[in-house]
């Protein structure tokens, strides 16, 4: 059955009561609630909770009802209400609920054989006391909360069964009903193009790259932040969103050691994000032009595989020496960076798992960011923030730009001098940085390798996260008119 989030009464009433009980009395069921888990002791009313921690509490709320086996709960709005901090809305205290309860039932289970008494997923969460606005938002949080989930699903797909070809054809189903319009580049169109960025890495393996193009015209004016140039009366000013698409990362002939390999079927997360964040623009009839492009490529040894020391022709016309194989990455994102240009973006944002750096300096709790126009920062942490994909700033300075400094082509892929174990998440985006300088509009990049996993405390199934669909979608409703 389907998970139904309605006006009304299910089964199971939910209890919220401080301390972390999880008690189950057949009729109603308690989950704990407070700062973090469990209140302080001699605390006996809970005092409104931050952002953060009541999305938490709205996560446990389905992960305790699914630890009981428990198909189908009751909330009452006021109770949700109490607990949410003072300056949220109906609307949003909807919408930030129900995108909770429906990302806390994910369970990537679809290669397991389904058990006898059925999975244990909460089928219906059911509302009452609730006014039109909350409704609205639980709605709506319904509908992100899906494509965070089918997110989440592609990123789980093991590489064996997801090449590039089945990203397309993926991209090309979660469209449906919709007005995007998605078309994707084989190799022979982008060599005809001078994509060599991507072609360079693709064609080692056995599966051809592909570049999809996904393309959601929802403004009737020009979108926020820049006048439009008209093309066929078309208006082309759009957000434009790049995702790395690399549905297996083997590490290319430098080879990932063995442990490092693991895990890396998600290496395509950015764009699974990017592919269900164009369609969640559909879906809430945003009032934006959207673009989506994913270069999809598997990195992998084979005769064909690109060396170290190889230098690649882009698409920018600037030349690429790969210094690493897997350094993939950036490499590919290049030229889908330098093929935005053609839609007069407002923005150009990437999402990418691009270096094991992120992790170590973040944890598995905050994206990397870095951005072209420091002036937007705030605007970006702020909205992150609200979103729920936690990111924090890098710096872009001059001092790193030796990092870029090519030896034997215009820019290496990691740096030709220096120590190459500094400032790994800093390289990422430094080289992004020279094909974004080509725009005219602000850029910024996301490094999401920190969350391409749920980390354990956050309520969340084992496995793809979905970062960061719900910040793009908070950048595109910037945009939105
Ligand atoms: N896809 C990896 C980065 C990654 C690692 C993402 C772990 C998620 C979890 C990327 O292509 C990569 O291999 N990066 C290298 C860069 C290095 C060669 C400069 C890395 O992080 O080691
Ligand atoms: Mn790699
Ligand atoms: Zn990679």
């Amino acid at each position: 059955m389907k998970f139904q989030l309605k006006a009304g009464r299910g089964a199971v009433k939910i209890r919220l009561i401080p301390g972390s009980l999880g008690r189950f009395d057949g009729k109603t069921l308690s989950v704990g609630i407070g700062q973090g888990d469990t209140l302080k002791p001699g605390l006996s009313k809970v005092s409104p909770l931050t952002r953060r921690e009541f999305v938490l509490i709205m996560r446990k709320v389905v992960a305790t009802a699914k630890a009981n086996k428990i198909k189908s709960i009751t909330l009452d709005y006021k109770d949700i209400k109490s607990l949410a901090p003072k300056d949220m809305g109906d609307y949003e205290i909807g919408r930030v609920a129900g995108t909770a309860f429906v990302m806390a039932d994910y369970e990537h289970n679809t290669y397991k054989t389904k058990p006898k008494e059925g999975w244990s997923l909460v089928e219906t969460v059911a509302i009452t006391n609730a006014p039109t606005a909350a409704k609205e938002g639980l709605a709506d949080g319904l509908i992100i909360a899906t494509e965070v989930n089918a997110t989440r699903e592609l990123s789980n797909t093991p590489a064996g069964d997801l090449t590039p070809k089945s990203l397309t054809a993926a991209a090309k189903k979660a469209v449906k009903g919709t007005k995007i319009k998605v078309k994707s580049l084989g190799m022979k169109e982008m060599q005809k193009l001078g994509m060599g960025a991507i072609v360079g890495v693709g064609k080692g393996a056995q599966v051809e790259p592909e570049f999809i193009i996904m393309e959601y015209w929802g403004a009737e004016k020009p979108n926020k932040g820049l006048t439009s140039r008209k093309a066929g009366g078309k208006s082309l000013n759009s957000v434009v969103l790049v995702g790395k698409g690399v549905t297996f990362d083997s590490g290319g002939l430098q080879a990932k050691g063995g442990d490092h390999m693991y895990e890396m079927h998600m290496d395509m997360s950015g764009g699974a994000a990017v592919i269900h964040s164009v369609v969640l623009a559909a879906k809430l009839k945003l009032k934006v032009n959207v673009v989506g492009l994913i270069p999809a490529v598997e990195n992998t040894t084979g005769p064909q595989s690109m060396r170290p020391g190889d230098i690649l022709k882009s698409l920018s016309g600037k030349t690429i020496e790969i210094l690493h194989t897997d350094a993939e990455g950036r490499v590919i994102l290049a030229d889908a960076i330098t093929y935005a240009k053609r839609y007069n973006p407002a923005i150009v944002a990437d999402a990418a798992t691009l270096t094991g750096a992120a992790l170590t300096a973040f944890g598995e709790h905050a994206n990397a960011f870095m951005t072209n126009d420091s002036s937007m920062i705030m605007d970006f942490m702020n909205l992150a923030e609200e979103s729920g994909d936690y990111m924090w700033p890098m710096p872009m300075w001059k001092e790193y730009d030796y990092i870029v400094k090519g030896r034997f082509a215009d820019v290496p892929n990691v740096p030709a001098t220096g120590n190459s174990r500094y400032a790994g998440v800093i390289g990422g985006g430094k080289f992004l940085e020279v094909f974004a300088k080509e725009l005219d509009c602000p850029w910024i990049h996301l490094d999401i390798a920190p969350k391409m996993t749920a980390a354990p405390d956050e309520h969340l199934a084992k496995g793809a996260a979905g970062s960061p669909v719900r910040f793009f979608l908070s950048l595109m409703e910037k945009y939105a008119q």
